[in-house]
């Protein structure tokens, strides 16, 4: 497993961390984003997909429980589980069928679908610290691990550490 920790000092850090992450992510990926309510992850999220060439809004799937986006890397599920009763629902908004080999995953508190939900590729950890934020990011696959690998150049020396 590979892990990387930064420190991300305001919003525009958290949204140049997600876009960093366009340059690594493929097809098929899948990322748990984890950490509290207000930690970052819609924005880390948002900056992801600006990065990916998305230009409209990015609103919190948190009511609608996935907000799907058409890219020209294909498809990519921006989930929000938060208010999930059950993981079993995930089943029966036909969630699995989102989780295809040519679509990019984004999940917020995937611990709400546990047993519903495919392994990550990277596990993302947002935690308030020093008015920021900490990101932390490990590689939970043989492809997260490339994919992370790939990403510490990228932003060494743009974050502290
Ligand atoms: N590095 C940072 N430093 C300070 N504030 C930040 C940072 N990154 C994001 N924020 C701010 O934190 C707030 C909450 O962000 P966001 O909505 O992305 O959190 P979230 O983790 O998705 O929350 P929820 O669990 O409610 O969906 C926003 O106002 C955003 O601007
Ligand atoms: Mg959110």
């Amino acid at each position: 497993m590979v892990e990387s920790r930064l420190h991300l000092a305001d919003e525009a850090a958290t949204l140049a961390c997600g876009a960093a992450l366009a340059a690594v992510v493929r097809p098929g990926m899948v990322l748990f984003l984890e950490g509290g309510l207000g930690a970052g992850k819609t924005t880390l999220t948002r900056g992801l997909l600006r990065a990916l060439g998305w230009g409209g809004n990015v609103k919190s799937p948190t009511y609608t429980l996935v907000e799907p986006y058409d890219l020209a890397s294909g498809p990519f599920y921006h989930f929000d589980l938060y208010r999930l009763l059950d993981p079993e629902e995930l089943e029966l908004i036909g969630g699995r069928d989102y989780f295809s080999s040519d679509a990019i995953c984004v999940v917020e508190w995937p611990d709400k679908g546990a047993g519903f939900l495919p392994p990550a590729d990277l596990l993302i950890r947002l935690i308030t610290a020093g008015g920021g934020r900490d990101i932390v990011v490990c590689s939970g696959s043989a492809a997260g691990k490339t994919a992370l690998v790939e990403w510490q150049p990228l932003i060494q020396g743009q974050f502290s550490e």
